[in-house]
């Protein structure tokens, strides 16, 4: 330190001038006078809208420091108008937080969708700007008067649970109490439903009651590898020779065969280099986007406006630059992806299948973006692994169905995407995330995510079963292929009933309430008057208005099941009155329900990829007019008789004995 003090007085002319005391008194100024305003408001407000120090001052005259604080000051001030400046060393750590924040409003154009989960999830959480202590007492005791004044709290007004006097101690319970309130209020309070899957009879549970059986018809374990007889042999053997848990971290402990060969199974599966396990994908997501957003210089992170929330999360954590782009518009991310520099580190965040309404991620024209603007793709495919390509790796492996099928990943979609991301817990049945990538990129992630780093590896038992999993579905496209056909099947028969089902090419089955009490009404009827359980999905999961019930059909709802659910649906609809696919059209169609303009888009898996589009020109060509009417239900019963959907002959006959 002496000797960089001895090199700056004999360069320049303000060191030179100096004293050592001197100079630590400017430093500290600031600090000690954001603290005495604290009781005195008397500090002038620096040109640049913070409290700055008086070594600041004088180093902005100097000819070097100057300009130097100069460029700094516009990097960081370009972005936010109300901190333009610099906030050097010595302005508060909480100056710095408002940096950081002021970075995240960016995003002036996000979507209202993106919105209604992201504010309710993080921005609520935030917090509060500070204020000199005298404002913060005024607020405080305005606050509290308002919570205090026997009106109640009012709607979109958070009470202050905060004591009024200094020496009063803060009321823990009675913030929970105006937490939970505010739920209740805008009827986002979720009520948890006691669902104990039934191994052996797939895909029914019981309730609380050992006895009370229901159909479930919303879990995310869409192939139902959950109960699969390999999944469940490689566990309980794993369980027997290593025991229950893997006993610590992966540095302490806890890196075992099992960790290696499932990282394997994971990188072969999307033939990346390597692959890295976590807790969950909800984990993985947060700490790769939380990592790589903070650690590479002035990185900005692209990110679709209907991402999860563990992606939100994790751009939130890495502090980095955040521009959210219109949901799967291209037209609108290359426009963001223009205005940033070139050279600077870039990611664009973004899903394969949206769940929540099974809309697809425009994976190709997203590579080429990236690939012309310098950025690295990142691809969530939690709902698609298992579920999309010839061997499950998701949808990515999909768009290359053919290439994959023969064996030829390289100079695919799928080669194109920099990182992959997706979970154990849905269609492979078992929990835990991932992400795949280069060699480099995971090595990096390893060595530096906290969130990887410093959690109790997931048991051996899990990752022997979510390996199994993997291989199983690598090597067995049955299940999907099945999946695919009974999603088709219930999709036509709700809409021939005008159900309002929201349109998707993918597995995914959102059928339209648009009231939150109406959605919660239908599923609680569902579970109590037909023993269905199908959970309603409300704010803040999707926008106010959007509320829905989302139906997940799997290999296991033959059509005993299927017709349950549909005769079910149909008689709440006419109970409750909720509005139809026509009513919405009468007005104008509404999120892609009744549309008049809305081109449909056909299913992912082809015709041609499950098999089925012989049989289905021969149904088709014996239906009168051409009718497509109950379609997929004769494609099902041929599958069941095990006449090939390759066999025409007897598609044929099945069809004409169906007309
Ligand atoms: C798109 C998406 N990404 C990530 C996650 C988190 O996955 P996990 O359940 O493994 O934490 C989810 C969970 O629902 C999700 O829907």
């Amino acid at each position: 330190m002496d000797s960089v003090l001895r090199q700056s007085k004999a360069m320049c002319p303000f060191m030179r001038k100096a004293t050592a005391a001197g100079l630590r008194a400017m430093t500290t100024a600031a600090t000690a006078t954001a603290t005495a305003t604290q009781v005195r408001p008397a500090i002038a407000p620096s040109p640049c809208g913070g409290a700055i120090s008086k070594l600041q001052v004088l180093a902005r005259r100097c000819p070097v420091m100057g300009k130097a604080m100069a460029v700094q000051s516009a990097r960081l001030g370009s972005n936010h108008h109300q901190h333009a400046g610099f906030h050097g060393a010595a302005t508060s750590t909480f100056a710095g937080h408002r940096e950081r924040s002021g970075k995240a409003r960016l995003h002036t154009s996000r979507s209202k969708d993106a919105r209604a989960v992201e504010d309710a999830l993080l921005d609520k959480v935030q917090l509060p700007p500070r204020l000199p202590l005298k404002q913060q007492q005024a607020a405080t005791s305005a606050a509290t008067a308002t919570a205090t004044g026997g009106a109640g709290v009012a709607p979109g007004v958070a009470p202050s649970p905060r004591p009024s006097t200094r020496g009063s101690k803060f009321d823990y319970e009675g913030f929970y109490e105006a937490e939970l309130d505010k739920k209740h209020k805008d009827k986002s309070y979720r009520y948890f439903n006691n669902i104990n899957r039934l191994a052996r009879e797939f895909p029914r549970a019981h309730m609380a009651n050992r006895e009370d059986r229901v159909d479930v018809w919303c879990a995310n374990d869409y192939l139902g590898m959950g109960r699969n007889p390999q999944v469940l042999r490689a566990m309980h053997d794993t369980l027997d020779e290593y025991g229950a848990g893997a006993g610590g971290t992966r540095n302490i402990s806890g890196h075992n065969r099992h960790a290696v060969e499932l990282e394997h199974t994971i990188a072969r599966l999307h033939a990346k280099e390597a692959g890295l396990v976590f807790s969950s994908c909800y984990v993985a997501n947060d700490a790769t986007l939380a990592t790589l957003g903070s650690k590479m210089p002035d990185c900005v992170i692209l990110s679709d406006s209907l991402n999860h929330a563990s992606m939100i999360q994790g751009i939130r954590h890495s502090g980095a630059r955040k521009i959210i782009f219109k949901h799967n518009d291209v037209h609108d991310l290359e426009q963001k992806l223009a205005s940033l520099p070139l050279h600077a580190p870039k990611i664009i965040a973004f899903e394969s299948v949206y769940s929540m309404c099974g809309s697809i991620g425009p994976i190709a024209e997203i590579c080429d973006l990236a690939e012309k603007y310098g950025a690295l793709t990142f691809l969530d495919e939690v709902h698609a692994v298992g579920m999309y390509g010839p061997h499950g790796a998701g949808v990515a492996e999909h768009l290359d169905f053919e290439a994959h099928v023969r064996g030829a990943p390289h100079d695919t979609i799928m080669d194109r995407i920099d990182i992959i991301t997706a979970t154990l817990g849905k269609a492979y049945g078992c929990v835990g995330g991932y992400i795949a990538g280069t060699a480099k990129l995971i090595d990096t992630v390893r060595s530096l995510a906290p969130g990887f780093i410093f959690t109790t590896t997931l048991p051996p038992a899990v990752m022997a079963g979510a390996r199994t999993a993997i291989e199983y579905q690598m090597d067995y496209g049955g299940d999907r292929r099945l999946q695919q056909l009974h999603t088709r099947a219930v999709k036509e028969a709700l809409g021939e009933r005008d159900i309002p089902v929201i349109p998707n090419p993918s597995h995914i089955i959102p059928v339209l309430v648009g009231n939150a009490e109406l959605a919660k009404k239908a599923s609680d009827k569902l579970l109590k008057d037909h023993d269905i359980y199908v959970q309603s999905i409300n704010y803040p999961t999707v926008p106010v208005g959007q509320e829905r019930l989302r139906i997940t059909p799997t290999p296991g709802h033959t059509k005993p099941y299927r017709d349950h659910l549909v005769a079910a649906i149909e008689s709440i609809w006419k109970e409750l009155g909720i509005k139809r696919t026509s009513e919405w059209a009468a007005e104008g169609g509404f999120i892609g329900v009744g549309e008049a303009n809305a081109v449909a888009e056909a299913p992912l898996w082809t015709n041609e990829q499950l098999g089925v589009a012989e049989a289905t020109r021969a149904i088709l060509a014996a239906s009168p007019g051409g009718s497509s009417r109950g379609l997929t239900e004769r494609l099902l019963e041929l599958e069941l008789e095990g006449s090939s959907a390759s066999a025409p002959a007897a598609a044929a006959a099945a069809a004409a004995g169906a007309a």
